[in-house]
């Protein structure tokens, strides 16, 4: 049998266009109108559909001084006005936020978690914060097993408060405006606080999350009176929802910072909320969120061609798990055999086997457990390995390799399943600041408790149900205080040592290989950013290949399937908004896969 797709698989090479005269000229992909980005939502599937989806291609968007990119046009337009009136990248980010968490409730908000990469263009420092959720101090290591110590059904542990973690995103917001921001902190509310309190449509994404999780996110009266109307039905697209509790949290945030969200009436409303919860009462305490910090680490990087790959480390695994299969990679010349080639992909899904195969032995909060951080990303670890992939058919077996590391570790494979939800957005200012960031309630609607106007996580879920296995310990086990492991990628590319590519996705654990494909594309194949999204998605994280139902990539499936892999036709739902730096300018693109637009200027 050939190995070779046909040559009409994936888009022709970009042009990168001189966009000089682009200047002053607002440019908004394949939605001039908010209307015309409503139309582009007939691709959207439920977040945990695995039914079809028909993409679309879009024109990347050119600019030259600010662009913004993010999953709902609402929220992309709020944040260009940011831009456009002299805030920065960082004062563009609290306002995208607070509108996703109102016209994209479903994804992401102020009952989340979030992690920033942030380039920093004054300082010519990138750094990360982790805003990720905090196990409650009473959770206790067997929370999500039965009486027999088996797992709960994922389901059985997601809905109520029992998966609440305490929220990170509004510290993580007031933080990095403390550190960064320009503009007042309250003026940044003003767009979702008006959005709220005069109602948006609820748009078509929303409408079909609302019906296809119908019955669990009408067991909590207070979302079921919000999503749906009085007859009980699921709010259908196009009808105008006002949201006044949720611009009464925002007029808190905004006039008295997070005292109230962490200390007073708001935090006490939540954890109220979780220990009363009619489903699954949890453990979160006024304590809990009083004592939640958000945390500056380091970046994770990774060479990669003329790049330097960075993201965020743990609690996440998404820059270690990028970083690695990139490294395995390295050695092989993607950019000449192409994206049609199978071997690419052979390549490709081989490298993302082995990286995930540490990934749930090693991964995990750092400030709970040593991992061997440098030892999974050395050069000489990831060369030895990547031999492996020198094979020509898909490996048989794959296990976790032995990095490099000053402790004795032992520890079994983890277990946590990750469902697709999440939100990524990627801004870049006039004064060359850059943010990336990927933010999350966890599952669609997270734990489905609606308090203060906003959806509280269930991102406790993301741990291991098991605490060991066969009695050795699981890195991602749950402990008081401790943050669950995310795929979360938000990356920063820096080339001779400025930011030069931008990019992010929701998808849970498959986050990790939209994300590093996006990449590859960009770098290796030399496409921009929008074509990079457009490509049709090949994932593999544990030996399965997922290849994206209803695009050309189908025609791969039988050489994939030839050379070794256990095949699977699936929706894909990524939602990768990435820019491209140039020396002419800014390149954005926007996922066709969800509702969201690209603005540049
Ligand atoms: N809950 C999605 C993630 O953190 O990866």
């Amino acid at each position: 049998m050939p190995l070779i797709a046909p040559a009409s698989l994936f888009p022709a090479k970009p042009h990168l266009q001189i966009i000089s005269a682009l200047a002053a000229i607002t440019l908004i992909a394949a939605a001039p109108s908010y209307a015309t980005a409503q139309q582009t939502t007939d691709s959207i599937a439920p977040e945990s559909s695995t039914g079809n989806s028909t993409p679309r291609s879009r024109a990347a968007v050119h600019a030259k001084d600010w662009m913004i990119t993010a999953a709902n046009p609402l929220a992309v337009k709020a944040g260009a006005d940011i831009l456009r009136n002299g805030g920065n990248a960082i004062d563009a980010m609290v306002t995208v936020q607070t509108m996703l968490g109102l016209v994209e409730p479903q994804s992401s908000g102020i009952g989340g978690g979030a992690f920033l990469v942030y380039y920093d263009a004054r300082s010519k420092n990138l750094t990360t914060l982790d805003g990720r959720e905090t196990a409650p101090m009473d959770a206790t290591p067997t929370l999500f097993q039965d009486e027999d110590g088996e797992p709960l059904d994922f389901y059985d542990a997601v809905v109520g408060g029992r998966s609440v973690g305490t929220p990170g995103t509004p510290a993580l917001l007031k933080t990095a405006h403390e550190k960064w921001g320009q503009l007042s902190w309250n003026s940044l509310f003003n767009p979702a606080i008006e959005t709220a309190s005069n109602g948006f449509e609820v748009s078509e994404r929303l409408a079909g999350l609302i019906a296809s999780d119908s019955e669990k996110l009408s067991r909590d009266p207070v979302a079921k009176s919000y999503f749906f109307d009085q007859d009980g039905a699921p709010l259908t697209t196009g009808t105008p929802l006002k949201n006044p509790e949720y611009a009464n949290t925002l007029r808190d945030l905004a006039t008295n910072g997070t005292a109230n969200f962490y200390n007073g009436t708001i935090a006490k409303d939540i954890v109220a909320k979780v220990q009363d919860a009619h489903w699954n009462p949890g453990v979160l305490s006024l304590q809990d969120m009083a004592n939640y910090r958000v945390k500056e680490r380091a970046p994770v990087c990774v060479d990669y061609r003329e790049y330097d790959v960075c993201g965020m480390g743990p609690p996440s695994s998404g820059a270690l798990t990028v970083g690695q299969i990139l490294g395995l990679l390295e050695p092989y010349d993607l950019a000449s055999l192409g994206p049609q080639s199978p071997e690419s992909w052979r390549l490709i899904g081989d490298a993302s086997r082995l990286a995930f195969a540490d990934r749930g032995r090693y991964m995990a909060d750092t400030d709970f457990l040593p991992v061997p951080v440098a030892g999974l990303l050395d050069k000489t670890y990831l060369a030895e390995r990547s031999k492996l992939l020198a094979a020509k058919t898909a490996l048989e077996n794959v296990s976790p390799g032995a990095p490099a590391f000053s402790h004795a570790m032992r520890l079994a494979d983890d277990e946590a399943i990750e469902l697709p939800s999440t939100s990524h957005f990627s801004i870049v200012d006039i004064y060359g600041n850059v943010v990336s960031m990927t933010t999350t309630i966890e599952n669609g609607f997270g734990s489905r408790l609606m308090v203060g106007g906003f959806m509280l996580n269930n991102e406790m879920t993301d741990f291991s149900f098991r605490t060991h296995s066969d009695g050795v310990p699981i890195a991602n086990a749950l402990a008081p205080g401790k943050r669950p492991r995310s795929s979360m990628a938000p990356t920063i590319a820096l080339k001779d040592g400025t930011p030069a590519i931008v990019t992010g996705s929701p998808g849970g654990s498959r986050i990790i290989g939209y994300v590093a494909q996006s990449l590859i594309a960009m770098i290796d194949w030399d496409k921009s950013p929008q074509e990079a999204i457009d490509m049709p998605h090949l994932v593999n994280r544990f030996g399965t290949y997922d290849i994206e139902k209803g695009t050309s990539a189908e025609s791969l499936e039988p050489a994939l399937a030839a050379l070794g892999f256990k095949t699977n036709l699936r929706d894909l739902n990524s939602g990768i908004h990435a820019i491209m730096i140039t020396n002419d300018g800014l390149i954005g693109g926007a996922d066709r896969r969800r509702e969201g637009i690209v603005i540049g200027q």
